[in-house]
């Protein structure tokens, strides 16, 4: 591919906002378009060039937004239409993208759609989820269960049936195999597409279609009781099933009807399955998220292993991805501990592949400790002791040090993190060797140089815990050295080098001329540009 023929998500860099933490302008608790509209700028200094918003449609907000009851509308909580509208011409201005998050998997309980599908069993909706008849016990119809505790079907007195749910019973699952539903759906696609949304992150995009025979899900041999309920099973019929590749392809068509708009798919599944959601020819996803650095353990040789399955198990013209946080995952910070996550960062940032940075990753934000009583994740409240809560990677950004980090001056849906006083964007922002500003040199400089944003990728074999590769790109060539471990490391590759330390997580390695054999300290990444 020529350097022109590299659209602005192969070159660059996403940042994902959960709606209700990043900024409350009216001063309710939640944070609201208004709000996010005031920190553009930010983000644009920053160094990002795409904001992808998690749900602001109306919502009873059973699974915070991802209960959907009018895809086309906005939720009076985060603001109105015309809120968007400025959010979107805000946003376009500065020159950014907007993705939203689109969620075809399911609805809310309360959506029209399903409260006419529930009706009546003759009801001409009544096919746009999924009903079926008890088992001869009166039981569900199979195993299939929900991923956030329970069965996934949930008995209607009404009409004598199940539906099913794969996640809350708030949140019924839809009927893809429905032509109408169909269509439906990529309506509502073209309804944002056609208001200039620059694409979309579809949700649970591996469950969408689910086995028509409706088999049972097989048991899952290496279940402990530690575990949650969900993982009792593989699910093996009620997710991933071919015919999605279908519906992947329909969404793609809408999508391509425009201009350089982006779909992107969340895809919880191991590589060879993943990569098949690039579609036959590249005609699915643009970028299935590829979630290799949330679940690998962090040891260099295991990531290493999975870099190079991936790069390998890329289709032709197929564009890599790396997410590092999320709003359903731990953050980084806290998994890999504070100083091990500006390494991290490094590598999200210096590897081949469009990176997703999650909202305030870029400060150092730790997961909070939430107490019991101010737990709102169903997740944990539906299972508690094994399901995960996610409210401590959800918690508000932290901007200023006035009360509540400046994100309200109400009282925030969830508590902040107690060390905000030190830890936020206005006292971190120029701070010598802070995280964020780290971020920001990371982010200039992948801006600046083809070599980091669309080179290629070869790996340097290496000692013990460190990560070593190098990034090409005509003539420029940078060496990206990480010890991702807690003890010092010696780097000494087979092939002769040179260079300059552009970028270090210990700043006074900046600027530093560098060969041959070097000494790489715990928790050390090196950014180096060579002769
Ligand atoms: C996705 C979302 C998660 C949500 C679930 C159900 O995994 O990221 O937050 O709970 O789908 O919609
Ligand atoms: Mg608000």
């Amino acid at each position: 591919m020529k350097y022109n023929d590299y659209l602005w998500w192969h070159k660059g860099v996403i940042y994902q906002v959960y709606p209700r933490s990043y900024k409350d302008s009216d001063q309710d608790g939640v944070g609201d378009l208004r709000g996010i509209i005031e920190k553009l700028d930010y983000l644009k200094e920053l160094g990002v060039d795409a904001v992808w918003v998690s749900p602001i449609y109306p919502s009873p907000m059973a699974d915070f937004g991802y209960d959907v009851s009018d895809y086309t509308g906005i939720h009076p909580l985060f603001g109105n239409m015309g809120d968007f509208d400025d959010l979107l011409k805000e946003v376009h201005e500065r020159e950014m993208k907007l993705i939203l998050d689109l969620v075809p998997n399911h609805s809310s309980n309360e959506h029209p759609w399903f409260r006419e599908s529930r009706s009546s069993k003759d009801n001409p909706k009544r096919d746009w989820y999924i009903w079926k008849d008890p088992a001869p016990d009166g039981g569900p119809p199979n195993n299939w269960l929900s991923v956030f505790g329970g069965p996934g079907w949930e008995y209607d007195e009404a009409t004598g049936q199940y539906y099913y749910h794969a996640f809350l019973k708030e949140q019924p699952d839809l009927n893809w195999r429905n032509p109408e539903v169909q269509k439906a759906m990529l309506d509502v696609m073209r309804f944002w597409l056609e208001k200039g949304v620059d694409g979309f992150r579809v949700d649970v995009m591996w469950h969408m279609v689910k086995d028509d025979q409706f088999r049972d899900d097989p048991p899952n041999p290496d279940y402990n009781d530690k575990m949650n309920s969900y993982s009792r099973k593989i699910p093996a019929f009620s997710t991933d099933q071919d015919e999605v590749h279908d519906i992947v392809h329909k969404m793609r068509r809408v999508i391509d009807d425009y201009d350089e708009r982006l779909l992107i798919g969340e895809i919880y599944l191991p590589i060879s399955k993943l990569v098949r959601y690039y579609g036959e020819d590249n005609r699915g996803a643009h970028l299935p998220f590829n979630f290799q650095l949330l679940q690998l353990p962090w040891d260099a040789a295991k990531i290493e292993a999975a870099i190079s399955e991936y790069e390998g198990a890329l289709p032709e013209h197929g564009w890599p991805n790396w997410v590092l946080g999320n709003h359903d995952n731990s953050r980084i910070a806290s998994r890999v501990g504070k100083e091990q996550a500006r390494v991290a960062a490094m590598l999200l940032l210096s590897l081949r592949g469009t990176p997703t940075i999650y909202y305030g990753d870029e400060l150092g934000m730790e997961d909070v400790e939430i107490p019991k009583e101010k737990i709102q994740d169903p997740q944990a409240l539906n299972e508690p002791g094994v399901g995960r809560s996610r409210d401590p990677e959800r918690t508000p950004m932290q901007w200023d040090d006035s009360k509540n980090a400046g994100f309200t001056t109400g009282e925030p849906w969830l508590p902040l993190m107690e060390n905000y006083r030190e830890l936020n964007v206005e006292k971190q922002w120029s701070k010598e060797g802070s995280m964020l500003q780290l971020h920001r040199k990371l982010l200039e400089l992948r801006a600046k140089e083809p070599a980091l944003h669309i080179g290629k990728y070869n790996p340097v074999p290496s000692n013990g815990n460190l990560l070593a590769y190098l990034r090409e790109y005509e003539q420029e060539k940078f060496l990206i050295v990480l010890n991702l471990g807690a003890s010092e490391e010696i780097f000494e590759p087979e092939f002769q080098w040179q260079g300059t330390v552009k970028i270090a997580t210990h700043t006074e390695l900046e600027g530093e001329k560098l060969n041959q054999k070097i000494t790489i300290a715990a928790n050390q990444g090196l950014l180096i540009k060579l002769d």
